[in-house]
């Protein structure tokens, strides 16, 4: 394996009901001040947001709330966020809801602790925020791992981009299976895509010779593939929802990473399509995958040969590296047909889009087996139209 340092901040408290206890527990270390932030809603229709307001008043603290946090977060909402902390002197960060709330607070709790704006800080100066607020999260809607490491992806309207900002990382992290239950089924498949996609761009990193990490990431996408089935037969299934929770989180735990270099190509385009188009990010996932990947596996058709039969299940039999390979996109691409997630942008509403300055404002990662030009990503991105 190639050399790594782990070390890992995020205490985790999993389970069925175990919300309540891990939080009071927890918001003893913190100060009187917390920012209660949280999404568009959906926590007040399901009780969420009751049970954590009478938790918060019940441990003494002082709630401000940090509202309306949209999907695909954007950096005035961040910035909003960071003038309230300020305003209030905030002690700490409760952040509850999705990839987007949490992520969200991340940067809010840099950039309250800090004078230059931090896009500046992190894009101009290249430096990185060094002082936070100390944030808690509690996961309602799984699948970005979010609250598993220090990186927020924040759309940027002003510039065009969706970028990753790099923030605090949580001190802890609340993955209670009850708080998911009322997710959308459509959610918790864009979500549960959105993990394996994290596995397969970990996976078609570096180095691509058989190595411990990988054989575990093996294991995940087995699991999450055969769950995303298993939650479309009963999507009540607590087990199911469980184990999908915990794959989520393992996939941005760094486990998975550790003496690789990751791929991340098929986030980034995907991310700049979402700064154009506000896209559900599963969803575009979904799209982009098979389609970057019948551009790419002729550069390492081994590794797609060995994903085929590992993950998909795919006979070897007569079949060449070249046809196996294919053979497992082929899978990849029925798979996601089969439950249910869209196979083309138009599928997703998109229709009229500029692909050329998405091509063009996409960045290439060092990880991917091809390196992409502007060119070979408008042709990606035409083809999944
Ligand atoms: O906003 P509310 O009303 O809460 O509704 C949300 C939202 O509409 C709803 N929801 C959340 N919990 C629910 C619920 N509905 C019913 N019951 C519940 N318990 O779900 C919708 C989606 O939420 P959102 O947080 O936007 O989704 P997701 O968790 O997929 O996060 C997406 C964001 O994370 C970024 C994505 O780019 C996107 O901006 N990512 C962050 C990553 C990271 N930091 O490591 C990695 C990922 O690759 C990803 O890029
Ligand atoms: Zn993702």
């Amino acid at each position: 394996m190639n050399n790594f340092t782990y070390s890992y901040p995020v205490k985790v408290y999993f389970g069925e009901g175990v919300a309540k206890n891990s939080l009071v527990a927890e918001l003893s270390k913190y100060g009187k001040n917390v920012l209660f932030a949280y999404g568009g809603g959906s926590i007040k229709q399901h009780g969420i947001y009751d049970e954590i307001t009478t938790i918060l008043k019940e441990t003494g603290k002082k709630i401000i709330e940090f509202s309306g946090i949209m999907s695909n977060p954007t950096y005035a909402k961040v910035q909003e966020g960071a003038r309230l902390a300020k305003e209030n002197d905030v002690d700490f960060i409760l952040a509850v809801g999705g990839g987007s709330v949490i992520d969200c607070c991340k940067i809010v709790s840099a950039q309250a602790n800090c004078d230059t704006d931090i896009w500046e800080l992190e894009y101009t100066e290249h430096k990185q925020p060094n002082k936070f607020i100390p944030m808690g999260a509690v996961v309602t809607a799984f699948g970005t791992g979010a609250e598993m490491n220090s990186g927020a992806v924040i759309t940027n309207e002003d510039k065009m981009l969706k970028s990753a900002l790099w923030g605090a990382s949580y001190h802890f992290a609340v993955l209670d299976v009850n708080y998911t239950m009322t997710m959308p089924v459509r959610q918790v498949i864009s979500g549960s895509f959105d993990t394996l996609s994290h596995c397969m761009e970990t996976y078609f990193g570096t180095p691509r010779e058989n190595n411990l990490s990988d054989e575990i990431n093996e294991a995940v996408m087995r699991n999450v593939i055969r769950n995303m089935r298993a939650t479309l037969k009963n999507p009540k299934d607590k087990f199911v929802r469980s184990e999908l929770i915990w794959a989520s989180a393992m996939g941005e735990n760094g486990i998975l990473k550790l003496g690789k270099v990751t791929d991340f190509q098929a986030h980034m385009i995907e991310h700049q399509l979402g700064a154009y188009t506000n896209c559900n990010h599963g969803f575009g996932l979904a799209v982009i995958h098979p389609v970057l990947y019948k551009h790419i596996y002729k550069n390492a058709t081994e590794r797609f040969a060995h994903f085929a039969t590992t993950v998909l299940g795919i006979e070897r039999n007569e079949k060449t590296d070249d046809e196996l390979a294919l053979a497992g996109i082929e899978a990849l691409a029925s798979f996601i047909k089969e439950v249910g997630l869209p196979t083309k942008f138009s599928e997703m509403g998109i229709t009229d889009v500029d692909y050329k300055a998405i091509a063009n404002s996409t960045v290439t990662t060092a990880g991917c087996c091809k390196k992409l030009t502007a060119d070979e990503i408008l042709e990606i991105l035409e083809e999944c139209r």
